[in-house]
């Protein structure tokens, strides 16, 4: 029979853990083929759980020896962990295991980077270290010495003894197994010191390899206004002597929270003027705060069990995108985060891959780390805050902090603070965390006598495993506006909470213009046929500026639909509308830059297209879109020189908000210059450029427009020892390679020698910029499907976690024609039948052929 392959977990299944651990000791020997961990846990069996079964998981691991007591014991081992029998009583267990941190390509356990050591634990990588009850709500205490002659040793918590060829530390905050970290390496520290609110310094240090050392200052800056930050605004101190954050070039994800040791991908660290871009100055702010906000929120509360991941994702994620919409502007914070929710959660939520923000059950918990359990998660946050008030919001988060301090915590346990300090029963609220799918909201009005009643239907479609949707709790933020441009209704929030339901204002004179879903009050979808002078309206009177940008979006969306499905021009009004919007020096640069040069995706236009039954051609669009920005810069070709002059910034580089700003209308503009001027000014741009968002931008244009040749060895020969600019120079040939083109251009990329598939950044920039190419990616031939398809199959049994993840890219199969389909399901199969294929892929094309 063949094998059922690895069975999925369920969260109704979940247990306690039969034994708890009170300390760990761990004693790394670091070799990079023969690495011995040495282990000694305290165990106490668990009065809470049924189970008296004793078992540790493990994977990869040779087991030296074990003792109970300190008598030599020979345990059950198998692929997964080992078993033995325990005495009744407290126990000491000790082991020695020894593992291959150079061979671990995987990026998961402890593995080895130019040279370095580091580890990954989280979600279950520890278990690749050493025999452990690798699970969140078993929580310790951990001292690590490790010996290495390597210059920096680092774990987690506060350093005690140290000399030479060892280093101990010592976390007193006992911890869950995935927050373990370990660093050694040849590294240069960039130091600076916090003080506490109540009086604490704190020594904090990012740690760089050689050369990279003078990327770390703006980090390090981020990092102290994000601990301001979390004093004043939630009341959280640091709780350590020492901060750590350890920039490495190999890493799966973003960075990780580790207690005291967080570990970054070094492109979420790194950053000069000249190496990068406004764009990664305000992703390092973000993420840096992110994993710092993760000591409170994931670390000192940590989650039960992973199917409780949003507890501390969504929250965290909801604090950075407040913390960033503080430092710089809320409204394009606001507008940046809901155009990153439907291009990948909204998405997300109408393929095969669909799942509740908690999910009920999985097989790889890696394959769960996802836009809708981050992203929606976040939102869902920000809809209990607007249902509640910011005052009860903040109430219940201090009522968290102490109730659940020290805890691994469950959605239950977080209702239940808000139940407790509202009185609001949360049972339907609830649904936000296990129903899937994007619920739709459809908007009918009418006006009579002075009253203006508004309708609000709601309907959520099935998702795999839930056919049928109940109704949810939808927070929606209106406001009305008089014909004449004046609010008659300020912002008002709205609770939807029934299938249909209507609402009315009284005492107007008029029949207003609504402008629905405020500062995008709620992840959802609203139908609401409003026609193309009511739009340019709201894009010219709303105060609320994210319906502002809305109303352009709808419009552009509106009007590319109309393009492709009738083959007219672009409608003048719209282009009208943009102009206005370019000329207005009263809004912010970026604001502005966000309206005219934020068009709809083309992969929204297929999903539109799909869901009026049509069938979406991805060339046609792509051309579409070919056809409107020659029109706009037709259009704005008075304008556009002008705005691109202003928006030079004197001076010297800067990466705040309001330069960076302006940086991007002028590229902007650069781009719809290029359009009309062969290059010209991109050429001029490329070669004065300063800074590496100007540079980028110019190289990118000239690319874009079949030129660029020089520029793009020039960029090389300036930039080769780069590695995170070489990052640049891969995706940005691929990105905008002509459709026809792409594949070649990842062929030809794919044999560079900086090409390392092993790298997980490299190989996402050359192969995940070529998905998002998405008439390159989907051409008629199958010839995209089967290049990413023959990538993944490559990459699989070097790095599993990289290549599930992207085979997201096939998530949208159903929506194609017959043809493309069965490309597209052909791919698949193949990367299926591959015999090396690993669970996480596996899980993965599972889902996306069901
Ligand atoms: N917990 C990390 C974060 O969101 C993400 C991560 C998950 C990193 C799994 C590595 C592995 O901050
Ligand atoms: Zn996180």
């Amino acid at each position: 029979m063949k094998d059922a392959g690895p069975q999925p977990i369920y969260l109704k299944d979940y247990t306690p853990p039969a034994y708890l651990v009170d300390d760990v000791h761990l004693t790394f020997q670091l070799s990079p083929n023969t690495t011995r961990v040495i282990s000694r846990v305290r165990f106490c069996k668990n009065p809470d759980a049924a189970s008296a079964e004793f078992f540790l998981h493990g994977e990869d691991l040779r087991l030296m020896w074990a003792k109970i007591d300190g008598v030599s014991i020979a345990p059950d081992v198998t692929e997964k962990g080992l078993t033995c029998d325990v005495p009744a009583n407290a126990f000491t267990w000790e082991a020695e295991v020894e593992i291959d941190p150079a061979n671990n390509t995987a990026l998961e356990g402890l593995y080895m980077s130019n040279g370095m050591y580091c580890t990954q634990c989280e979600a279950e990588g520890f278990r690749k270290i050493t025999y452990f009850p690798d699970r969140p709500d078993v929580m310790a205490v951990y001292t690590v010495r490790i010996e290495s002659d390597l210059p920096v040793l680092l774990s987690n918590g506060n350093p005690t003894v140290s000399g030479a060829g060892f280093a101990e530390w010592h976390d007193p905050w006992p911890k869950p197994s995935y927050l373990f970290a370990l660093v050694a390496g040849d590294l240069i520290p960039t130091s600076d010191q916090f003080t506490t609110a109540s009086g604490k310094d704190v020594a904090l240090n990012i740690y760089a390899r050689k050369g990279d050392e003078t990327k770390c200052a703006y980090a390090l800056d981020a990092l102290k206004r994000s601990m301001t930050w979390d004093e004043n605004v939630y009341g959280r101190e640091y709780d350590l002597d020492i901060f750590n954050i350890v920039a490495v070039d190999d890493f799966n994800a973003g960075a990780m929270e580790n207690k005291g040791l967080n570990i970054f991908n070094s492109a979420y660290v790194l950053a000069s003027p000249e190496t990068a871009t406004d764009a990664n100055f305000e992703s390092i702010e973000a993420v840096i705060a992110h994993e710092y906000f993760h000591n409170w929120t994931g670390n000192r509360i940590t989650c039960r069990d992973w199917f409780q991941l949003c507890l501390k994702e969504g929250l965290t994620v909801f604090r950075d995108q407040q913390f960033t919409g503080d430092m710089r502007s809320k409204a394009v914070k606001r507008i940046d985060d809901a155009v990153a929710l439907r291009a990948y959660q909204f998405r997300e939520d109408n393929g095969p891959l669909a799942h509740p923000v908690r999910p009920e059950s999985f097989v790889e918990i890696n394959n769960f780390y996802t836009a809708t359990v981050y992203e929606k998660g976040a939102e869902v946050i920000g809809m209990l805050k607007r249902l509640v008030g910011d005052e009860k919001y903040a109430e219940a988060l201090d009522l968290y902090f102490t109730r659940h301090d020290g805890d691994a915590a469950t959605i239950e346990d977080w209702l239940a603070v808000f139940e407790d300090v509202t009185g609001r029963d949360m049972t339907q609220f609830k649904r936000w965390y296990t129903q899937a799918g994007t619920p739709r909201i459809t908007v009918t009005d009418s006006f009579e006598n002075g009253t203006y009643t508004l309708k609000l239907t709601q309907e959520t479609r099935p998702t795999p495993g839930q056919p049928d949707k109940k109704p949810q709790v939808i927070p929606v933020a209106i406001g009305l506006l008089a014909p004449d441009g004046t609010e008659v209704v300020p912002t008002t929030m709205l609770e939807l909470t029934e299938d249909a339901q209507s609402f009315t204002f009284e005492g107007l004179t008029e029949k207003p213009v609504p402008s629905i879903l405020r500062d995008f009050s709620a992840p959802v979808i609203i139908n609401h046929d409003q026609d193309t002078k009511t739009r340019a309206f709201l894009l010219a009177h709303d105060t609320d500026p994210f319906n502002r940008w809305e109303a352009g979006h709808a419009l552009a969306t509106e009007v590319v639909m109309r393009m492709v499905t009738d083959d007219v021009a672009p409608d003048p009004a719209f282009l009208d509308g943009l102009a206005a919007v370019m000329r207005d020096d009263n809004l912010d640069p970026a604001f502005r830059a966000r309206i005219v040069g934020e068009m709809p995706r083309q992969d929204d236009i297929a999903q539109r297209l799909f869901e009026q039954g049509r069938t979406p051609d991805p060339m046609a669009i792509y051309r579409t879109f070919e056809t409107l920005k020659v029109q706009i810069a037709l259009h704005l070709q008075d304008i556009t020189p002008r705005i691109y002059a202003a928006m030079q910034v004197p001076g010297s580089y800067s990466p705040a908000a309001d330069a960076a700003g302006k940086r991007s209308l002028g590229n902007i503009a650069l781009s719809l210059m290029s359009r009309l001027d062969g290059g010209k000014q991109a050429a001029q741009q490329y070669a004065t450029a300063d800074n590496m968002t100007q540079q980028l931008a110019a190289l990118s244009a000239l690319l874009k427009q079949g030129g660029g040749a020089d520029q793009r060895a020039d960029f090389f020969q300036q930039w080769r020892h780069e590695k995170l600019v070489m990052d640049k120079w891969f995706a940005v040939q691929v990105g905008t390679a002509a459709p026809e083109d792409a594949a070649a251009t990842v062929k030809s990329l794919t044999k560079h020698p900086l090409f390392d598939m092993r790298n997980p950044n490299r190989f996402r920039a050359v192969l995940g910029a070529f998905s998002g190419n998405a008439a390159g990616f989907h051409m008629a031939d199958g010839s995209g499907y089967n290049l990413l398809a023959d990538w993944l199959i490559k990459l699989d049994p070097v790095n599993p976690q990289t290549a599930a993840r992207m085979t997201t890219a096939f998530d949208s199969w159903k929506r194609y024609d017959a043809n493309r389909q069965a490309h597209m399901v052909a791919a698949l199969q193949r990367i299926l039948k591959n015999p090396e294929i690993s669970g996480d892929v596996a899980e993965m094309i599972t889902r996306l052929l069901d």
